[in-house]
């Protein structure tokens, strides 16, 4: 199946690295215009936009924490002004502070599910008047596996990405009149510096529970990200999609 997302300008939060990088870099390669969010790292954004134009396609940065609303609402203008339309927001940014519950203190609660949910319901609710003038647009949420299976030391995490899931549905509903589609693509493990940090025997037991019996490639994201961001997605809304080797069976 060939993708072609020509004319289409997209918007990724967090693409400085990891599963962002690879979805700035697919959707580019399908041809879109693509806007690489970062929060401090300059440097990696500016790698993410070089191999873009090494490869012929299109993309510049712009710096916004996607928690602040302020910043978010100035990264929406700022795309919207620099290319006459958006098309596609991939909300990916996310961090981690894992930790046992009884030991969780507030700020690592609301750090994560400041940044992994109110950072989507910020860049959402932002590019929403924008995609309901063009009666086109396409969301695509990064929740995780861990938000519908849940894991030890991740409450914080798993509660931020199961509330995801719940936003993708209900804002699917609130904009489909709109013809925007929401949806969310939840990975399982992806080799990326977020499970670089995994112990080897974290590693040893994740793998024993992958059926593929490997993490997954940041590409193999990127590739489902850009199928729900194409023409061929059209008629998908409100789904949640595991990308994850088997290991969540539903
Ligand atoms: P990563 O840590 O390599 O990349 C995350 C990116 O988000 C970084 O560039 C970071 O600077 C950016 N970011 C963090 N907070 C931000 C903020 N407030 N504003 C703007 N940018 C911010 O992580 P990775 O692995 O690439 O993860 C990407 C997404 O995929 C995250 O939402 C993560 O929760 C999710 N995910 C990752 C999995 C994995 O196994 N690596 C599995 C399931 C979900």
């Amino acid at each position: 199946m060939q993708l072609d997302l020509t004319g289409k300008v997209a918007l990724v939060t967090g693409g400085g690295r990891g599963i962002g990088r690879a979805i700035a870099q697919a959707l580019a390669a399908a041809g879109a215009v693509v806007v690489v969010n970062y929060r401090g790292n300059a440097a990696t954004a500016d790698e993410t936009v070089a191999t873009i134009s090494a490869a012929g396609g299109t993309a510049t940065m712009v710096q916004a924490d996607v928690a602040d609303g302020t910043a978010v609402e100035g990264l929406v203008k700022a795309t919207i002004t620099a290319h006459g339309r958006l098309d596609i927001l991939v909300n990916n940014a996310g961090i981690t502070r894992d930790t046992l519950l009884m030991r969780m203190r507030d700020e690592d609660f609301d750090q994560v599910v400041g940044t992994n949910l109110r950072g989507v319901f910020l860049c959402t609710r932002a590019v929403l008047r924008q995609m309901s003038k063009q009666r086109n647009g396409r969301i695509i949420n990064i929740a995780s596996v861990i938000g519908i299976i849940g894991n030890a030391g991740q409450t914080n995490y798993a509660a931020a990405k199961a509330g995801i899931i719940g936003f993708t549905r209900a804002t699917a509903r609130e904009i489909a009149a709109r013809n925007v589609t929401v949806n969310a693509v939840a990975p399982g493990f992806i080799a990326t510096e977020m499970t670089d940090a995994l112990t080897d025997d974290t590693r040893k037991a994740i793998l024993a529970r992958i059926p593929l019996g490997r993490l997954g490639q940041p590409a193999e994201v990127a590739q489902l990200v850009t199928f729900l961001a194409s023409d061929a997605a059209a008629y998908i809304t409100g789904q949640t999609f595991t990308i994850d080797g088997g290991m969540v069976m539903q």
